[in-house]
């Protein structure tokens, strides 16, 4: 994926981010840049902070200590207008969280009519194209009872999509599919990537974090261990800790 477009300005900027619950320190001293058009992957070991750092950058959970900016913008700054921040940011879990009383089409549409106060015509339109980006055009009207579990999650993406990011973070968004609805939703994050959404992902997906990433960031403890090139990280990591983590992952 690396240099298939062109990078543009940061669009994230995280600088000595800390993040404590109570007594415990989850992240410590996290730095890390994402450009316009980049992929960037966060591998690590379950509990080292992955979710939690992508919590605080939408904002959900505020930081301790340092920075982090959006698009130039301080996203703990109070004086920040939550809804802008909510629109910048785009983000997908391994639950899909639909509304089960909406069809396919509707889940989509929500946020656009009922936050930003769109045109509903207008949403409508956009929100099929998006759908049919996802593969889903057949799907419409189907409610997510009647999904499969990446037919839902791919209905999310698009849902997410429908406020027009600048970022997209995935967290973990296939971990509970299985192996053939998976690619699916890996194929959709990847068209994505190749036409330039900037996306941040929390992957288990080793294989998939090579071939999309331009970027690979590895965490430990609370702490980004290394991070370089998916070639260089996957092939020749330079911490023993990370050749510890991919001895047991690869
Ligand atoms: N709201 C919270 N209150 C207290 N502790 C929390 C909270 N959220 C996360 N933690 C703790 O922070 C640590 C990091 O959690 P986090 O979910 O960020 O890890 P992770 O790297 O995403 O792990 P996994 O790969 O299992 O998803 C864990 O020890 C977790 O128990
Ligand atoms: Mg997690």
């Amino acid at each position: 994926m690396a240099s298939r477009h062109e990078l543009g300005e940061p669009v994230v900027v995280v600088e000595g981010v800390e993040k404590s619950f109570g007594a415990l320190k989850v992240l410590k001293d996290v730095a890390l840049t994402v450009r316009r058009g980049e992929t960037v992957c966060i591998i690590g070991p379950s509990g080292s902070g992955k979710s939690t750092l992508l919590r605080c950058i939408n904002g959900l959970v505020p930081i301790s200590k340092g920075s982090i900016k959006l698009a130039g913008r301080e996203v703990n700054d109070k004086n920040l207008d939550k809804l802008s921040l909510r629109r910048d940011v785009g983000i997908v879990f391994q639950q899909y969280n639909l509304f089960p009383h909406k069809n396919a089409l509707q889940n989509v549409m929500m946020a656009p009519i009922h936050v930003l106060k769109q045109d509903k015509a207008e949403v409508e339109a956009r929100a099929r194209k998006l759908l049919a980006k996802v593969g889903l055009s057949d799907k419409l009207s189907t409610y997510p009872g009647e999904l499969s579990g990446g037919q839902q999650q791919r209905v999310a993406i698009a849902r997410s999509l429908a406020m027009n990011p600048k970022v997209m973070l995935f967290d973990e968004v296939t971990a509970a599919l299985d192996p053939e609805t998976k690619k699916e939703v890996l194929v959709t994050i990847q068209d994505l990537a190749a036409e330039g959404m900037t996306c941040i992902l929390v992957t288990h997906e080793m294989g998939f974090a090579r071939e999309v990433a331009d970027h690979v960031y590895f965490t430990d403890g609370g702490l980004i261990v290394e991070h370089a090139a998916p070639a260089e990280l996957f092939g020749n990591p330079r911490e023993e800790r990370t050749k510890a983590f991919l001895d047991k992952v690869l």
